[in-house]
């Protein structure tokens, strides 16, 4: 097993959720050798020759081996793990929107560079889902993949239907609890489990989509009388995220909707998410886990690090995923 050198980009929830991951986990190979902030005067749990501004400190050194981006802005992000994989480091990233947006162009960059990009981070947080869509299905056609990708809205959702606190109360809490985003919005409109669905349809159907080509719709505008109509019908209302073959092309939306109290989604509460995937031979099945918060982030960026550890890469299994034969149902297009 080799040891890897890290650098870390990043040193918000997830990053220190991956510090403190790291300080627990004797299994894997691997040790900090810097991390690249924007405020070198803020109190560290680590010794300040840790940290640097300077990206090239990171980018241009020769002892760091894996690239790990763990920053909010997208587009500094696919600056840094572009010259990252040019340079020849392979990297573990959690930026959905970046990957969402950039996929195209980072599979290229992996591809020519002949490195390793890694993102199980990115989406649900703790639950393995790209890996399992990539090396589980081969032979089994999956035909539909369905859940709660972001944590955030789960909480909020769960409180306002068991009662007491107000949306805003609520959100706040979700953010002094580190699972939303730093621009909330992008939780609470339904941007960022959008996001993840675009990811996740390349690994399930090999299908690049862009996010603005996929309708969401958030729980902003949920009120009272939608609160009371769930709760005298025994519904719950959740944030679902959908993509599923229908006629040889793909339907994906996310959307708030109304499941019956018993339904395996409604079961699932707080910051937690879950996957329900249909295939052809197994039928349903269900992963379940915490969707956002640091160590639960942290331990999916420290998946990929372990895995990198044994060279692990991506096949993109050409077969299983109808790569480049399913397009996105015009119907379900954002207009
Ligand atoms: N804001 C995101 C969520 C964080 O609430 O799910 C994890 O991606």
């Amino acid at each position: 097993m080799k040891n890897l050198k890290l650098g870390i980009f990043g040193f918000g929830c997830v990053g220190q959720g991956l510090y403190h991951v790291l300080q627990q986990s004797n299994a894997i190979n691997s040790e900090i050798v810097k991390i690249c902030i924007k405020d070198l005067n803020k109190p560290r749990p680590l010794d300040k020759s840790y940290f640097t501004n300077q990206k090239d400190d990171l980018l241009q050194n020769d002892d760091i081996d894996v690239i790990v981006e763990l920053i909010d802005d997208a587009e500094a992000a696919f600056s840094i793990v572009s010259t990252a994989m040019n340079n020849g480091k392979s990297v573990v990233s959690a930026n959905k929107k970046m990957i969402a947006e950039h996929m195209e162009e980072l599979l290229a960059l992996q591809e020519k560079n002949k490195v390793s990009f890694l993102y199980e981070a990115s989406c649900c947080a703790s639950i393995p889902i790209i890996r399992n869509l990539e090396e589980y299905y081969d032979n089994d056609l999956l035909t539909s993949l369905e859940g709660i990708f972001n944590g955030s809205t789960n909480f909020i959702l769960t409180k306002l239907l068991t009662g007491g606190q107000t949306f805003d109360e609520v959100l706040k809490e979700a953010q002094n609890l580190g699972f939303a985003e730093s621009d909330p919005t992008l939780d609470v409109e339904g941007i960022d489990p959008k996001y993840k669905l675009c990811i996740l349809l390349f690994h399930a159907f090999g299908l690049i989509a862009k996010p603005d080509d996929i309708f969401n719709y958030g729980i902003s505008k949920i009120n009272t009388f939608d609160i009371n109509y769930a709760q005298r019908h025994n519904y719950s209302i959740k944030l679902i995220s959908k993509c599923r073959i229908v006629d040889e092309k793909i339907e994906a939306y996310c959307l708030p909707t109304f499941l019956p109290n018993d339904a395996v989604l409604s079961q699932t509460n707080n910051e937690y998410n879950a996957v329900i995937l249909e295939t052809a031979f197994a039928e349903s099945q269900l992963l379940y886990g915490k969707g956002a918060g640091d160590k639960p982030t942290g331990s999916a960026v420290l998946s990929d690090i372990s895995a990198l550890n044994h060279d692990y890469k991506y096949e993109y299994k050409k077969n299983a995923r109808n790569h480049g034969k399913l397009a996105l149902c015009e119907d379900f297009k954002l207009r």
